[in-house]
């Protein structure tokens, strides 16, 4: 396997610093930030918005024809900042960042046709430059050749505060054991699921932020991918 020297990727369960990380990486590479849980948080905001019933009978066969129509596109976040998310022309990119559709991002991250969809469309992003994809299963499944891979974790009450804190930041109060019992339950659903779980690639770089400053896990990445580079 020839290994892809311009991608990097960027794995770890939720509020594990991820995006700030990602984001900050990819800037002072020069890299584009590929945000791959905001393209499933979109296609949760899809399913919700049409009020499909993935448990109904005829729910997959709804699901189908719904990501074969759907029209998602991603404008990156310039040096630092989110990417924007479109859904058939409307900027969504607040209304998916929210904890009610993280939930609904991982319920529907389960559904084979919508990895399978949403996996293409990462790696036609992947073959257009330069990425920092960041994720669930961009080292295993979507990117298995990159050349650079991490695996970015904390512990569940450190990503419970951190979190607390973004949302404040984003004027949203929630109750500390609120998020905390959404990233455990989340931690499982993403991990135990058959297809793409959460884990690390063999070949990452598996990191434990839960000591580390921003800064701290940033110095880490740029020397372990110039280490690397030589
Ligand atoms: O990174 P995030 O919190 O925005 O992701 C939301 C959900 O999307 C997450 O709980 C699982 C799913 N996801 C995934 O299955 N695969 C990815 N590459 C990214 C996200």
């Amino acid at each position: 396997m020839v290994e892809r020297k311009n991608i990097i990727t960027i794995d770890g369960p939720s509020g594990a610093g991820k995006s700030t990380i990602s984001k900050l990486l990819a800037a002072k590479l020069h890299y584009t930030y590929l945000d791959t849980g905001a393209m499933y948080r979109a296609v949760g905001l899809q399913v919700e918005r049409s009020g499909l019933d993935l448990e109904a009978e005829n729910g997959r066969e709804k699901l189908v024809k719904l990501l074969d129509i759907l029209d998602m596109t991603l404008a990156p976040g310039e040096e630092g900042r989110e990417t924007r998310v479109f859904l058939h022309g409307e900027d969504v990119s607040d209304a998916i960042r929210t904890p009610e559709m993280a939930m609904v991002a991982s319920r529907v991250s389960a559904e084979p046709e919508v990895r399978k969809k949403l996996t293409e469309m990462q790696r036609a992003l992947g073959n257009k430059g330069a990425i920092v994809a960041e994720g669930r299963d961009m080292g295993t499944i979507v990117f298995p050749d990159a050349k650079y891979k991490f695996f970015l974790d904390a512990t569940p009450p450190e990503r419970a505060q951190r979190r607390q804190k973004q949302l404040l930041e984003q004027g949203q109060r929630l109750e500390y054991e609120e998020l905390l019992a959404q990233i455990r339950k989340r931690d499982r659903d993403d991990s135990s699921r058959s297809l793409a779980p959460l884990k690390p690639a063999p070949d990452a770089v598996v990191i434990d932020s839960s000591q580390m400053s921003i800064d701290e896990v940033v110095s880490f990445l740029l020397k372990a991918v110039h280490e690397k580079q030589k």
